[in-house]
């Protein structure tokens, strides 16, 4: 099994590194650090393998205009990466229909380059806006099913690691309580093979995995710098 390092050891210890060959999801809610997160992976992946990395390159899709070179600069600085940029490939989308095709597309960068991380930031926010009613929820269930189905396929069929992120439906138990769950349900959450939550208690971030049971055990704790996400210090 291929894996790389996220560069912080407490979501290493949690997932035991991203795998490839397999989907991954991150959600939570906005500003949780999920594209800071993604602009750390597209620079961990770069690393040397013995120092956790794949020595590969990353594609970028970038759904939300979320994706900044100059904290890729930041980062890759700080893992002593030399020219990451050079080293991710961009796609920023403007529809569902962009994003599909550039999934498609990356087949053929995979085949040329050492591509070993595809990265969907977000996989919903397209189809979201495009679909905002409940009639047509079927028919959004059904695209992003195309989607989910191309990106397993491609992750498998060339041991890349996909990582989508994902936004969140908060869901009201009763007036006090409400819980927050992935948005696409389990038709996202089934061809995930990893689904971690980010989120923030008072004031310190944590990441914890989809679904595990709520004890204390079951959370890991980090924080955000400029540059990227590091081990909540003690
Ligand atoms: N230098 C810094 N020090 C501490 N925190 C920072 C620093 N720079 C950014 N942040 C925090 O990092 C977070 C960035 O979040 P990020 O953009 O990764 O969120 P996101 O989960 O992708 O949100 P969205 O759903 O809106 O896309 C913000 O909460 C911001 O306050
Ligand atoms: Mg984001």
């Amino acid at each position: 099994m291929t894996k790389f390092t996220t560069g912080v050891k407490a979501l290493d210890k949690l997932i035991g590194g991203i795998e490839c060959g397999a989907i991954t999801q991150f959600f939570g809610e906005f500003g949780s650090g999920k594209s800071i997160l993604m602009h750390q992976l597209c620079v961990t992946v770069q690393l040397e393998h013995n120092l956790g990395g794949l020595n590969s390159f990353a594609i970028y899709i970038d759904n939300e205009g979320s994706f900044n070179p100059l904290k890729i600069e930041k980062i890759a600085k700080r893992f002593n990466v030399k020219d990451a940029l050079k080293r991710i490939f961009i796609k920023r989308t403007w529809s569902f229909d962009d994003q599909l095709l550039s999934l498609k597309l990356t087949e053929e960068y995979i085949n040329k380059y050492g591509v070993k991380l595809i990265i969907i930031d977000s996989v919903i926010s397209h189809l979201r806006g495009e679909f905002p009613y409940q009639e047509l929820l079927l028919l959004r269930q059904s695209l992003l099913k195309d989607f989910m189905n191309k990106l397993l396929d491609i992750c498998s069929k060339y041991d890349v690691a996909g990582i989508i992120t994902n936004q969140v439906l908060s869901i009201t138990q009763d007036e006090k309580h409400w819980m927050l769950k992935p948005v696409g349900g389990n038709l996202i959450n089934q061809y995930c093979k990893y689904i971690i939550k980010l989120g923030k208690f008072k004031d310190k971030r944590y990441a914890k995995i989809f679904d595990a049971p709520e004890d204390d055990t079951n959370y890991v704790f980090f924080e955000i710098k400029e540059d990227g996400i590091y081990d909540l210090s003690p």
